[in-house]
This record gives structure tokens, sequence and C-alpha cells, in this order.
């Protein structure tokens, strides 16, 4: 198995916060990867190192084993990572084909003002961008709300078209951070099938997420962060059995109890 995405003794500190600390992990090509811990365990900043938002203060990533923690993140998409945002990045006021082909934009570096006039038919290239955004939308159930303006959607549609956004850019890599957050019982499963469906048409996926049912159901290894420190790794099975996890997670909810 190819090693897709290795993270080398990472630590970030921001002024006296140290929110990784000397963090070593790897993803395999192909897999489905679970990133976990309580509030504050330092797993978007993980996430913001990978997508080279900024740098890490100490450690080296690696991306099909090339260094990438120093480049910026203009230059670290076209490599083929891509990711959804906790908060969503979605643009409220484009349509939500529109915003699928934003996320195409990326990789084609199709004029964005071909976009807008793309019903129209202008050229062929156009035509294809369209029907291409039109064939992402019908794989995340989104093809009947092509035309509506993103402002418009439930949180849960919101979420399926970040996700969707994320996925035009034909990364090699996904991140995904907290992309059931919200979401009812049968959303949350309808984004655990389109999460697996998305692996299999060839994506490896990294996911922070915080509801563990579906993490257990769709992870094939998981990496455990709390205060800044990995405290496990291994497979759901070896980590719902792990004491010093369990013991994160007591605290954690111990100390929300007090709170
Ligand atoms: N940009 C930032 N500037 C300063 N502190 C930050 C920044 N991002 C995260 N932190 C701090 O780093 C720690 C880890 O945060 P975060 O990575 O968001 O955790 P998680 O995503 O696991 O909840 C927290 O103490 C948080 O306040
Ligand atoms: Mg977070």
């Amino acid at each position: 198995m190819m090693t897709l995405l290795q993270v080398e003794s990472i630590t970030k500190r921001f002024g006296g916060v140290v929110a990784n600390s000397e963090v070593s992990f790897s993803v395999d090509e192909g897999q489905i990867v679970g990133l976990i811990g309580p509030n504050g365990a330092g797993k978007s900043t993980m996430f913001n190192m990978i997508s080279s938002i900024f740098p890490p203060t100490e450690g080296s990533i690696l991306f099909c084993g090339k260094k990438i923690d120093l480049l910026p993140s203009y230059k670290v998409a076209p490599l083929g990572i891509s990711r959804t945002f906790q908060n969503l990045q979605v643009f409220k006021n484009m349509t939500v084909i529109e915003n699928v082909m934003v996320g195409q934009h990326m990789r084609t570096k199709q004029n964005l003002s071909g976009v807008t006039s793309m019903l129209l038919g202008i050229t062929r290239k156009e035509r294809k961008v369209y029907e291409e955004a039109m064939d992402i939308l019908r794989f995340f159930n989104l093809e009947s709300l092509y035309d509506q303006k993103a402002s418009s959607l439930s949180l849960g549609k919101l979420r399926l078209l970040e996700f969707a956004r994320a996925y035009a850019t034909e990364p090699k890599l996904l991140l995904l951070d907290e992309i059931a957050a919200g979401l009812n019982h049968s959303e949350t499963s309808e984004m655990s099938e389109l999460i697996k469906r998305v692996r299999e048409s060839g994506v490896t996926i990294l996911v922070v997420e915080h509801d563990m049912d579906l993490v257990m159901s769709i992870c094939d290894k998981l990496v455990v962060l709390d205060q800044g420190m990995k405290i496990a790794e291994g497979t759901p099975k070896e980590i719902q059995a792990n004491e010093a996890v369990i013991a994160a997670y007591l605290g954690a909810e111990i100390e929300e109890e007090v709170v």
C-alpha cells in the first residue's frame, strides 16, 4: 500500500498554546482515516497545516513523498489536496451548480465569467464543464437543486454542497472537517454512504468527526489526539477498547458537565 500522506513529528504553537505536539501518522492510498479527539485537541489545526493554511512550527508533512509544509496553499491544491471547512465555505449568492463549477475551476482554469453564461452553451468546453458539474450534483443527490441559490439550502444540503465543491477539484486526498455536524440521523447515514462512495471512486479520505458511530463505521484507521498529543492509533475496534482514549473522552465529558 502506497503512503499518500505522511505527517512527521508536527508541532504547532500559537504563542503559548501548543495546539499540536510532535504528532506523527500516515494515510495510505485508498484509506479512510479518522482524526478524532475532544474539543481543542488540535484536529482543525492539523487540517490547516495539511492544507497549508499555515506552516507547522516544527516537523514536516509529505504528500506523495514530497515535502509540502512550506508551500503556500494555492500550490498545494493543484497537487491533489482538497478540503471542506467546519464553518462551511460555499458561496451563498451563487447557485448550487455554480458552487460546483468553482470547484472544477480550481482544476480546469475554466474562465469564471463563463460560468454564469454557461446555460447559453457558448462553447463546447463550457458545455462540458456544465455537464460534469451536473454529474457531480447527481452523485451527491443535489441535481434537483442545481439552480437554487446556496443561501436557500438547509444545513444538510449545504454540507453536501461543501463536499461536492471539494470533490469537484478531483483531489487525491480529501480532508473532511466535521462534515456531519448538525445533521440528523438520516442525513448522517446518507453522508456516511457518500463518503464510502467517494472512496470507491478513488479518493483517499481523512475525516475529523465527532459522531463516533459514523467514524467507527467508515474508518479503516483512527488517530486520536488529546490536548495536542497523539494518544492512540489503531482500528476502530482497537480504539474503542483503548483505555487512554476512554479516559480522554470521559475527562472531556466530566469537564463539560462542570462547565
Ligand atoms: N489560529 C489560531 N490562533 C490561536 N490559537 C489557535 C488557533 N487555531 C487553534 N488554536 C488553539 O489551538 C488549540 C487546538 O484547536 P483546534 O485545532 O481548533 O482543536 P479541535 O479542532 O480539535 O477542536 C485550541 O487551544 C485553540 O484555541
Ligand atoms: Mg475543529
